[in-house]
């Protein structure tokens, strides 16, 4: 249902309705309540939503993924979603570039039981994204990290997916900075432009903007 006010942007969603969904659809158990508390073991609190964290997981098992490929790990939330909707013999590669960030995750991948299915290559992506080139094509690239580099993981992407294979992009809206005149916004532009030149796209109008693509 769509009327003239939510086209224009007003949300029926309240914070309540917003929790309530996210209760009744991705409740957390231990292994999730343990990787969303980022903050908890001492990063910054930015991982996706469980609603976002669900949707990662839906998607990779409604294309049917075996290898997923992650940009920016934090401490392993929305890799927990995706890993676990991976067959036995799946695996996700989640780059990160912060020590730190990498070893709280890959503890936090251990104990929600799927350490053996993620790989978490530390450093800076467009450094480290190469060695695992050999392992390609993939099925789903999920990019969620230093926004400036979105359109080199785009065409990362573009590269190295199959046909029918999915990229997903959070922070599509820039934070709600997507039309400023900024390099990150016009690199965030970039990105929505290039997705749309390889990929069947659509933005869905997450918190923050996810982009949604099928590679052609
Ligand atoms: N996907 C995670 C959240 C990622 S937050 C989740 O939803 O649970 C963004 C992460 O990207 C941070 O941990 C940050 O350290 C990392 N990052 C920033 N620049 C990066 C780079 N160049 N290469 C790899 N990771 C990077
Ligand atoms: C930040 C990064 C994210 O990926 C996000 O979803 C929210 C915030 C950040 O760098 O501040
Ligand atoms: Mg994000």
């Amino acid at each position: 249902m769509a009327d003239d006010a939510s086209r224009a942007g007003d949300r029926y969603a309240s914070a309540d309705i917003l929790n309530w969904c996210a209760d009744t659809h991705a409740p957390h158990d231990a292994g999730l309540a343990q990787a969303f508390d980022a903050k908890g073991a001492g990063l910054p609190p930015i991982q996706v939503g469980p609603s976002e964290g669900k949707s990662l997981g839906l998607l990779v098992k409604m294309c049917g993924a075996r290898k997923i490929v992650e940009v920016g790990t934090l401490a392993g939330y929305s890799a927990v979603w995706m890993a676990r909707a991976l067959p036995a013999d799946g695996h996700l590669w989640s780059f990160e570039f912060d020590a730190k960030h990498a070893a709280v995750a890959r503890k936090n991948l251990n104990a929600a039981g799927i350490g053996d299915r993620v790989t978490v290559v530390e450093g800076a992506a467009l450094d480290t994204m190469a060695s695992i080139e050999s392992e390609g094509p993939f099925d789903v690239v999920f990019v969620d990290a230093d926004k400036k580099n979105y359109p080199h993981y785009g065409a990362w992407a573009a590269k190295h997916l199959r046909p029918g294979g999915l990229l997903i992009g959070d922070n599509a809206f820039l934070f709600g900075r997507l039309l400023e005149d900024s390099d990150e916004a016009k690199a965030m532009r970039a990105f929505h432009e290039e997705a749309r030149a390889h990929f069947d796209t659509v933005c869905l109008p997450t918190p923050d903007g996810l982009v949604l693509a099928i590679k052609k």
